[in-house]
């Protein structure tokens, strides 16, 4: 398989479409209707049994597939494939009953009850058992059934809960570091600075998961270490199901639907996948004005982690759960916002779900179809997609989304690091989708990428606020400037090392002479309105937020933006290195919208960017995705009223199926998709 890489295609062999589906929700004839109306709507896979452990092991070591064989062979009758899951996101009451010591513990002692999903522990031994036990049972059964084409591994691992402190984890998380530590416990008593109150251990044993019960704050490389750990136990547990999984047939395709916090999908548990899957829900987000940026940041910030990405579940309908109800997708909506995620990389894609169950927990998590079975304006906007899809699918294979500007992502260190010591500060993640929202609002080809990624085809890469940063990324980083691209850093950036320790290095660090400055103050700004700080740029004054620094310039930097205010009047905030063909920015505070806003022109202009389709209405969306035969561009209507676009891009409008006029109308909430080849 090739390298993960935002560069990378998914290798499904085409575009899945269709729903989760719950045949255990529902009567024999309700069943066998649901396959001809799904057809209709153009599916060709449904996803199953997620969470049906109880049904397909009743009582231990007795299976019963009756109602998945049913199932799995009407639809397939119809064309429909399926994509089954492992069911160990809820496992039975037998097993929990038997076997209570599987539960999991919470950070304050509490072992977790049965009676909703994601009550076990992925570090247990007998859970572990049990798990490749029921893989094991399914994939055998399934093992040459025609209409089976993948397997989705659990669901949403540490979506609800991730960090684990039974028992198992106490020993599991020694082990751990035994291990990482290669068995000499100086070396952690080092690593960890535990000569800072009196934490020195003797020996692994006496190591425990750093838990809520202590009178005040851990120690941060404790708190990284363990974050670390429960990273590895979760891809561990997916690695027994994903091992026999692909020996009993290795003609499935492995997903897995994330995504969610310590699990590294651009590590072990990603690569272990065929393909990344995201559950995509836009309505979370609440504000509509907001929701069109936010869709495209977690989408560009999912394909950071490998490339392109399967849904397996796309949000259909209103979400409602005990404290909530979200907006219903308002007319065209629904088909815009599935059309957004194929653009930015989805290459498969499910809704979620098929019909709203009547009774549990999710009662008005609204599906395709209504509680009463009788297909609306969902089910006929979800069939139009599906009938354009059979079209428009096969173009999509083997293109990647192109990124001009992109923000780095993707780090699970960063992410796990955060918490430890957040200073009350927004997160990396926070400022990341800021920066991008303001460069994806004017139109350029705005992206997230890891810097170990291929960085080669970008013009400007901004790294906002990185803490732990690792010294190896300093060469690429490097070489990506000498040959013409443009690197920001920000703030606090290679602050402190991969123990989660500050670097005794004056800052930033190993970042220090790439970006030709060193940090001489730094502030947090807590009360911004008491004590203003802003800085001036291009003759333009700009206020700051959350945390300041003072530069010293070295060698041939120069300032970019001084600070005009407060004791730091005259000092430098913004600095700039040439540096071979391109240059390195420094950020001496937070990249805000505002800061970040202030910055896109300077940038844009000492990049050499251009938005992608400068002529582009407000409030049309352009994507760009290609290969070296076709380029195809999205352009999305957001806008709730016709718009005219001249001169856009020439091609064949693949919606349409016709030659794009010299001024194209898109009707409010409509699209084209523009063909143009290449060879
Ligand atoms: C996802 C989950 C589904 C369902 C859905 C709606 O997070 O995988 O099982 O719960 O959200 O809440």
């Amino acid at each position: 398989m090739p390298p993960l890489s935002h560069l990378r295609p998914a290798s499904l062999n085409r575009f899945w479409f269709g729903a989760a589906y719950y045949p255990e929700h529902w009567d024999a004839n309700t069943r066998a209707a649901d396959p001809a109306r799904m057809a209709a709507a153009g599916f060709n896979m449904v996803r199953m049994a997620e969470f049906a452990w109880n049904l397909i092991e009743p009582s231990e070591g007795h299976y019963d597939f009756t109602l998945f064989d049913e199932a799995i062979q009407q639809l397939g009758a119809q064309g429909i494939h399926t994509l089954l899951c492992t069911p160990t996101a809820t496992p039975p009451r037998w097993l929990t009953l038997k076997h209570p010591e599987i539960a999991a513990m919470n950070e304050n002692g509490l072992c977790m009850e049965h009676g909703s999903r994601q009550h076990v522990c992925h570090a247990n031994p007998v859970f572990r058992s049990y798990s490749r036990a029921i893989t094991r049972a399914m994939a055998d059964h399934y093992r040459a059934n025609p209409y089976v084409a993948g397997w989705q591994t659990d669901n949403e691992l540490h979506c609800h809960f991730s960090e684990c402190h039974c028992p198992s984890c106490q020993h599991a998380f020694q082990d751990f570091l035994r291990l990482k530590f290669k068995g000499d416990i100086t070396a952690l008593n080092t690593a960890w600075g535990t000569t800072f109150w009196a934490q020195t251990y003797d020996d692994f044993t006496a190591i425990p998961t750093p838990k809520n019960n202590r009178p005040t704050f851990s120690n941060p490389a404790h708190q990284l270490d363990y974050a670390r750990f429960v990273a590895r136990v979760v891809a561990q547990f997916q690695h027994d199901q994903v091992v026999t999984l692909r020996e009993t047939n290795p003609r499935w395709f492995i997903t897995h639907n994330g995504c969610m916090k310590h699990v590294d999908y651009r590590g072990e548990f990603g690569q272990d996948l065929d393909v990344l899957g995201y559950d995509c829900y836009p309505m979370f987000c609440t504000d509509p004005a907001e929701r069109q940026a936010s869709q495209a940041y977690q989408l560009d910030a999912v394909r950071a982690w490998s490339g392109n990405f399967m849904i397996p579940e796309h949000q259909s309908g209103p979400g409602g759960q005990q404290p909530y109800f979200q907006d219903h997708p308002e007319p065209g909506e629904l088909r815009k916002m599935t059309y957004v995620s194929i653009a930015h990389g989805a290459d498969s894609l499910l809704y979620f779900r098929w019909r709203t169950c009547r009774f549990g927990a999710e009662e008005y998590w609204c599906g395709i179809l209504d509680h009463d079975n009788v297909p609306r304006r969902r089910y006929d906007e979800v069939s139009q997609v599906g009938t354009e899809l059979k079209r428009i699918g096969p173009e999509l294979a083997g293109t990647y989304v192109h990124v001009d500007v992109a923000i780095a992502g993707a780090d699970l260190d960063q992410d796990q690091a955060y918490p430890t010591l957040s200073f009350g500060l927004p997160s990396h993640s926070d400022m990341a989708a800021a920066i991008h929202g303001v460069w994806y609002r004017k139109g350029y080809a705005t992206g997230v990428i890891h810097p170990t990624d291929d960085l080669s085809s970008l013009k400007l890469y901004i790294i906002p606020h990185w803490v732990v940063f690792n010294p190896d990324w300093v060469p690429l980083l490097e070489t990506f400037v000498r040959n013409g691209g443009t690197l920001v850093i920000g703030a606090r950036t290679a602050t402190r090392d991969q123990n989660n320790n500050v670097v005794p290095e004056t800052l930033p660090g190993c970042l220090r002479e790439l970006a030709g400055v060193t940090i001489e103050e730094y502030g947090r700004q807590n009360q911004p309105q008491a004590r203003p700080l802003a800085f001036s740029l291009k003759g333009k004054t700009v206020t700051t937020d959350f945390w300041y620094e003072s530069l010293k310039l070295e060698g041939d930097t120069k300032t970019l933006a001084k600070w005009s205010s407060r004791h730091l009047k005259g000092q430098p905030a913004l600095s700039i290195r040439k540096l071979g063909k391109g240059s390195v920015v420094y950020v001496g505070t937070y990249m805000t919208r505002s800061v970040a806003s202030s910055l896109l022109p300077v940038l844009a202009q000492q990049a050499g960017l251009k938005p992608l389709w400068p002529s582009a209405p407000t409030g049309v969306e352009i994507v760009l995705r290609q290969n070296d035969n076709q380029k195809l561009w999205f352009l999305i209507n957001h806008n709730e009223k016709a718009i005219s676009l001249k001169s856009p891009p020439r091609g064949i409008d693949l919606i349409t199926g016709k030659r794009v006029p010299a001024v194209l109308h898109l009707k409010a909430r409509d699209l084209a998709i523009i063909k143009q080849e290449l060879r």
